[in-house]
């Protein structure tokens, strides 16, 4: 089946849905191409912040009214050291709030957005190959329900993710990513068992990483610091709940728990393509780029990127192509903001893992008691880290 479009999207996470969004917006034609079914895009349960400058985004294109009923403002959040818990106030610090909604919320109004559109977005598509990308036709073959697609576009953006394929269709020298990696892993798990808290804490303690977030009133989402090579299978859940409890303790405060419905193991890793352009080829969100979890980056930085990336594919069509040319070096430059603030929480927050040597592991440790000591203490630090959390300017 041959078909025409002006941007082919691959992918239908919250990238390639809310970039559809952008271009519907502007009546740029488009076909979105997803290789996972739809319900297995909505079951995948990933973070839960969202910057105000990612508010602002989806309000301006339509799709916050279930997110201003539902979400969950938050004006700060609790930093702990120790069992010290410190509240760092948004509001006052900064005048900003955060929004507590889920990715998989997100990515169903972008899914309900597209129905009531009719847009072409088509789940479950095998063998995805998008070709030509360094010519001025290209064109993404793939097959759904047996029957085979050829879709020529003018661009395509490559919304797939970190595994996807469009980040292999860029010659190594040329993607060229800086990367790195951190001795540490996060343990997940969501609970139906209302908060134990009105806003997240962040907790560090000698045994490790704590957090506590939500999804809902009634829905808490947790996450403890693990070895990297941990097994999911040595973690019962009264050893995680008691470990929460340890580790987010304070005086006077305790975590109720309840039944888990989910639990997993996240690796975390940093890594920035060197160009977001290839040819005719745009990646976006966390196909150009991921941050470690800590500070909730990862969907706001996809967000910034279709942000930026919709609005100069639309002047591109009305003849404009200077804010499309800019694109890659206008997205990396703030995304490497970004990267620096994922990185400082996550060394703030942390426990030296295994392989550092042992009295090095006691410095780094109390080094970073220190550091975290002085953030609570310093209105300074924490207008910084304020005004980093709730978002920094799109463009
Ligand atoms: N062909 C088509 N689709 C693909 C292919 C492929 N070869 N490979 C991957 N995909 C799809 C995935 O199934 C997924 O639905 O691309 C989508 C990528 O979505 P995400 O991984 O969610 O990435 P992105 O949209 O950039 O969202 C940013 O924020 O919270 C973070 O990492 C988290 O997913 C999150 C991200
Ligand atoms: C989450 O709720 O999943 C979450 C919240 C804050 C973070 C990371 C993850 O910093």
């Amino acid at each position: 089946m041959a078909e025409r479009t002006t941007v082919a999207v691959i992918g239908a996470g919250p990238a390639g849905l809310l970039i559809g969004a952008v271009l519907a917006a502007h009546a740029v034609p488009f076909v979105i191409v997803e290789h996972r079914s739809r319900e297995h895009v909505l079951s995948r349960i990933r973070a839960g912040v969202l910057e105000q400058a990612s508010v602002d985004v989806l309000e301006r294109y339509g799709l916050a009214e279930r997110l201003h009923a539902e979400g969950l403002v938050h004006g700060g959040i609790h930093l702990q050291v120790e069992g010290e818990r410190t509240h760092v106030d948004f509001r006052a610090l900064v005048g900003r709030t955060v929004t507590v909604y889920g990715q998989q919320q997100v990515v169903l109004d972008l899914m309900r957005h597209h129905d009531a559109l009719g847009s072409a977005v088509h789940y479950s598509a095998e063998d995805v190959r998008p070709e030509g990308i360094d010519g001025d036709a290209p064109v993404v073959r793939f097959r759904v329900d047996g029957v085979d697609h050829e879709l020529r576009a003018d661009f395509v953006v490559g919304a797939d993710g970190y595994h996807g394929v469009c980040r292999t269709l860029v010659p190594d020298g040329v993607l060229a990513p800086a990367e790195r990696g951190y001795d540490a892993a996060w343990l997940g798990i969501l609970a139906d068992v209302a908060p134990s808290t009105d806003e997240l804490i962040y907790a560090l303690h000698p045994e490790g990483f704590a957090m506590h977030s939500m999804r809902s009133p009634t829905v808490s989402r947790l996450y403890l610091q693990v070895d990297p090579g941990e097994d999911l299978a040595q973690w019962e859940d009264d050893r995680i709940w008691a470990a929460l409890q340890e580790r987010l303790g304070s005086p006077g405060w305790t975590l109720t728990p309840g039944p888990i419905t989910e639990k997993s193991i996240t690796p975390m890793r940093s890594s920035v393509a060197a160009t977001l352009v290839y040819g005719r080829l745009f990646l976006a969100g966390d196909a150009g780029h991921i941050v470690p979890p800590t500070g909730a980056k990862g969907l706001n930085a996809a967000i910034a990127d279709v942000a930026l990336l919709g609005e100069a594919l639309a002047a591109q069509a009305r003849g404009d192509d200077g804010p499309l040319a800019a694109y890659s070096t206008t997205a990396l430059a703030r995304q490497w903001k970004i990267q620096s603030f994922s990185q400082y929480m996550t060394e703030l927050l942390h426990v030296p893992g295994p392989d550092v040597a042992r009295d090095e592991r006691a410095f780094d440790y109390a080094s970073r008691v220190g550091r975290l000591r002085y953030v609570t203490g310093s209105r300074y630090a924490q207008q910084s880290l304020a005004e980093q959390y709730t978002g920094l300017a799109i463009a």
